[in-house]
């Protein structure tokens, strides 16, 4: 005993000697401790027991390919489960939980896995509304009220955030992250992970993160679901992976592996992504979780021929526990045994999943309390839920000439028409949790009590579904329309079919007959505001001409209601800006602003009409669309005017050398001027442009951004700062570094405005 004392406290001193902190750069959420007593719990365990706590099943009944089988208790009691995903309810966990801590011979805690995607009960907007928002601080807050309502029912662990770079709109998973840009989608991670596992991992009401799917997944081709990836090794450094460095450089526990193949590798057994990028690159300490099956797949996918491969390549390449394909289970005794599989790869899989097992405090505090009223609504998380909502709605179109919203003063009668007014459970998006529709308050809902309270006349028709149905139900509409001062038209795609997982789309237009519900409803000449639903950006041309204004809803969560109408009727301000660039036609996609420039960029060449000649021709163009977008990332407007001042530099030449040494930063500023009479904020954005470098960047990167409240005919100086941080890129010799450059910068309302200075970046 005395032995084992002595040894675990010298364990306990080299650790907090040693300089390497437990996350890369992260935040101190392990205390030193856990080292040892991962050492001193590996020592005790048998190969059976270690391969046991590599496996993840899901216990809320089969929801895809999987096992088929729902009861794991026999299993968890032989020690044979390190986690058990979709289960819910405090009862449930801790019901699992007795099994292991009193059944198994180690008593080594399960840890408890959800899709906590967006809120638990309560549902707050998809992550790409929240996205829009342009507030870190907003999804931090949303996601510790997701972490608090979860780990109330024992949940300590979300399959969230995905930080996918999205960047073609077909992809129905768009909705489940921060859209097309690494800057923006690091500073999303980050503020995820923040809000999930909070200052402490051990608190019992925080959740480990995962970050999602590692990595690559936003690129499948032709934008269908597990889809092939190619993205060449600099491109991934530059724009797929910093979203999940920033989210291990804030501590996420663990990060999931995707199903796509990315260059010919399946992601799921992808050692130079896992073992080198990952793990020892950025020094992960965490643990990899698979994807649903994915290593099974691996067969499919032509890298496997049998059960026993697959779990070796996977495990070989760093996945260190595998959801639900139960092929560790069955195949790495037979491996290690044989010498295919070192013991050493199985010590380190197992160190890591009990690792994140001790800092959670789960071995002190397995189980949660059973209230007799589990997860009532909790009124601070609904007014967050509304207040989200209010932040993530964006304002694309306000009239052609003058604004048609809000629709306060004379509106007296108005016509909520479309499948979306009064769709409770379609407000809540996919992956909706716990969330349940009979808590969601519905446009119809939020607007019938305004209008009771005002003194507006409402009439209400769905006019035709979402998908499929008929056109019966459009002359009502047209005819509520022609008896109303101003036309609601509620559209949009049905959440669970049509975004999220599975759900890739070749057409992006409104699905159904809802097209042709608009078309009716406008020809009646009548003020007509399209709210769109969807958890993408759809291809609104060519209604988005013949409506009066348009609101970007995504899916607001169960606030939707009071925020739509708020935001509607001017109670509140709009303040969302995309964060995804809105396709004009499905044949532009992949559509993102950051492009490199071409040699023949359009220019100035009008791009409406078909080339009449060699010069309108021989551009980088489509002979029958357009390249810009209907509505470009970071756009968004407001009932307030804001003027942005020309930017300038705190220097006009700084040395690369410096900047690479670190310290030395330039700064960038404008007034922003409210010249409205309306208080409101502006998202104002920080861009820039590299010209003469060793490999082409983008016509433009954000790298900053401010959400500044400015109240009417009020203006103030916002001043960024630029750095070794937000100037270096992977070069020609694949080096992360500054290079000598010209550097453009502005400031500006949107990815394709604003004024620019120049600044000189000498050696
Ligand atoms: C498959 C999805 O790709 C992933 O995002 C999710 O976390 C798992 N299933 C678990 O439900």
């Amino acid at each position: 005993m005395r032995a084992r004392q002595c040894r675990s406290a010298v364990l306990i001193l080299t650790l907090l000697l040693s300089s390497a902190p437990l996350f890369a750069q992260g935040a101190p959420l392990v205390n030193a401790g856990v080292e040892a007593r991962v050492d001193a719990l590996l020592g005790q365990m048998t190969l059976a027991e270690k391969i046991g706590q590599l496996n993840q099943f899901s216990g809320g009944g089969p929801t895809g390919p999987g096992t088929g089988r729902t009861g794991y208790g026999e299993m968890v009691a032989a020690g044979q489960i390190g986690s058990i995903f979709n289960v819910t309810g405090a009862k449930q966990t801790n019901g699992l939980q007795r099994i292991a801590m009193t059944q198994s011979r180690l008593k080594i805690p399960l840890i408890f896995g959800l899709d906590v995607i967006h809120g638990y009960r309560t549902t707050f907007p998809v992550p790409l509304a929240l996205a829009s928002s342009w507030d870190p601080s907003l999804v931090e807050n949303a996601a510790a009220a997701a972490a608090r309502e979860a780990s109330a029912e024992g949940i300590r662990w979300t399959f969230s955030p995905m930080v996918d770079i999205a960047r073609d709109a077909r992809w129905g998973r768009t909705t489940e992250g921060a859209g097309e840009d690494p800057y923006l989608g690091a500073a999303m991670a980050a503020a995820y992970v923040r809000g999930y596992q909070g200052t402490r991992l051990d608190d019992p009401s925080s959740i480990a993160a995962c970050a999602k799917h590692f990595v690559g997944y936003g690129a499948v081709e032709g934008g269908r679901d597990y889809n092939t990836t190619e993205i060449p090794d600099r491109l991934l450094r530059n724009v797929y992976l910093p979203p999940f460095y920033a989210a291990v450089r804030a501590g996420s526990a663990t990060v999931m592996s995707a199903f796509n193949p990315l260059n010919e590798v399946p992601a799921t057994a992808n050692a130079f992504t896992l073992q080198q990028i990952l793990k020892r690159e950025w020094g992960f300490r965490g643990f990899v979780v698979s994807d649903w099956t994915a290593i099974k797949e691996l067969m499919a996918q032509g890298i496997a021929n049998d059960g026993a491969s697959a779990a070796r390549k996977a495990l070989l390449a760093g996945v260190d526990m595998d959801m639900e394909s139960g092929l560790y289970l069955n195949e790495l005794t037979a491996q290690v045994n044989s010498g295919a599989v070192p013991m050493a790869a199985i010590d380190d899989s197992v160190r890591r999943i009990l690792r994140i097992k001790f800092a959670l405090g789960l071995f002190e505090h397995p189980y949660v309390a059973e209230s007799d009223t589990p997860n009532r609504l909790d009124p601070v998380h609904m007014e967050l839920a509304r207040t989200a909502a209010e932040e993530s709605i964006i304002l694309l179109k306000n009239g052609d000439s003058r604004p048609s919203l809000p629709l306060a003063g004379g509106t007296r009668s108005v016509a909520l028409i479309g499948p979306l007014a009064d769709d409770a459970r379609n407000m809540l998006g996919s992956w909706a949790g716990r969330g349940n529709p009979a808590d969601v308050v519905t446009l119809r809902a939020a607007l019938s009590d305004y209008a009771a309270k005002h003194n507006w006349r409402l009439s209400v028709e769905k006019g035709v579904e979402i998908i499929g149905g008929s056109d019966a139900g459009i002359a009502a509409a047209v005819d509520a329309a022609r008896h109303a001062d101003v036309v609601l038209l509620a559209v949009g795609e049905n959440a669970p079919d049509m975004s999220g997982e599975a759900a890739s789309r070749s057409r992006l237009g409104l699905p159904g007959l809802q097209e042709r519900l608009v078309e009716a409803v406008t020809a009646t000449g009548k003020p007509t505001v399209l709210i769109v639903f969807s958890g993408r950006p759809l291809v609104l041309t060519p209604l988005a001409d013949k409506v009066s204004a348009i609101v970007q809803a995504w899916f607001p969560g169960i606030q939707a209601g009071p925020a739509l109408v708020r935001l509607l009727t001017g109670e509140a301000n709009f303040s969302a800006r995309s964060t995804v660039s809105f396709p004009r036609a499905v044949g532009q996609e992949p559509l993102y602003y950051s492009q490199l420039n071409t040699g023949r960029p359009a220019g100035k060449v009008d791009l409406t009409h078909p080339p009449t000649n060699g010069n309108e021709k021989y551009v980088s163009r489509y002979i029958d669309e357009t390249n810009s977008p209907l509505f470009a990332f970071g756009y968004g407007l407001s009932y307030s005017k804001f003027e942005f001042g020309p930017p300038s530099v705190s220097v006009t030449t700084i040395s690369a050398r410096a900047l690479n040494a670190g310290g030395q930063t330039l700064r960038v500023s404008a007034e922003i001027r409210n010249t409205s009479s309306r208080d409101g904020v502006e998202v104002v954005q920080l861009y820039i442009r590299l010209r003469g470098t060793s490999v082409a960047r983008p016509v433009r990167e954000l790298k900053g951004f401010q959400r500044v409240a400015l109240g009417a005919g009020e203006s103030r100086h916002v001043e960024f700062t630029l750095g070794r941080e937000e100037l270096r890129f992977w070069n020609i010799d694949m080096k992360d570094i500054v290079e000598p450059a010209a550097l453009t910068v502005w400031i500006a309302s949107d990815s394709q405005s604003g004024q620019s200075t120049d600044v000189q970046i000498t050696e």
